[in-house]
């Protein structure tokens, strides 16, 4: 069986020791570096942009997994690409012509993904599902860490895990926002792949303990 994977998300990191946060993380067995870019108008929140995931780059070992949360994403495909980014995931709900920018994605060498919204039905994936690498599912309302997992996500991954299935779909499915050791396993058992992990790995007392227990679940006493 496949073990699933850890990405923690940069947004939880500490800003002024970057590098220290990212040198710790390759000490780890995270998967990917999830990293969250917001514009301030497909959601409240800004983040930061290129030249931050251009340090990523430098220093992460993982690939760097770009989620956009931004307006007309096709502007800024080959921007995050060239700064890095091995996977690109576009919100549906910004992209009317999403098959096109699914194909942009894939033109410029990275995997593509689809991320949605909470409130967006996942019968929105169907005539997609085939083309992309990811299903990006939004477990809290975009826009900031540490919020609260949302539990209707775990019905929604069941249901897009039964897509893939039927349609033979190589994609993975990632989990992001309010995941941490206290639902991990149930998101996993409902058919997810990859868990995202901002404030569950960085506000942890020992991070490095974190990504492990929510690499190893099941393996008793390694986390209080
Ligand atoms: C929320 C972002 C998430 C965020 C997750 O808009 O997309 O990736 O960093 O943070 P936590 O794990 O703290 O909810
Ligand atoms: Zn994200």
């Amino acid at each position: 069986m496949i073990k699933h994977l850890i990405a923690p998300s940069l947004l939880a990191a500490d800003f002024g020791n970057l590098a220290r946060d990212l040198v710790m993380i390759n000490e780890t067995e995270a998967d990917w570096l999830h990293v969250d870019i917001m514009d301030g108008m497909f959601v409240p929140n800004i983040s930061f942009g290129p030249e931050i995931v251009k340090i990523a780059k430098k220093y992460a070992e993982q690939p760097l997994d770009v989620h956009l949360m931004i307006e007309k994403p096709e502007r800024y495909i080959d921007v995050y690409r060239n700064a890095g980014a091995d996977h690109i995931s576009v919100h549906i709900e910004t992209c009317p012509h999403l098959h096109r920018v699914i194909q942009q994605i894939k033109d410029s060498g990275a995997k593509a993904g689809v991320a949605i919204n909470p409130h967006t039905s996942v019968h929105q994936l169907e005539d997609i599902i085939e083309d992309i690498d990811i299903v990006l599912l939004m477990s809290v309302n975009p826009g900031f860490g540490g919020q609260k997992f949302i539990y209707n996500t775990i019905n929604k991954i069941k249901s897009v895990k039964q897509m893939i299935t039927t349609t033979n779909s190589r994609a993975l499915i990632e989990v992001d926002g309010g995941v941490g050791l206290q639902n991990a396993e149930v998101i996993l058992q409902a058919g997810a792949d990859v868990l995202v992990a901002g404030n569950s790995v960085f506000s942890a007392e020992n991070p490095k303990l974190a990504i492990y227990a929510l690499k190893n679940l099941g393996i008793q006493g390694l986390y209080a």
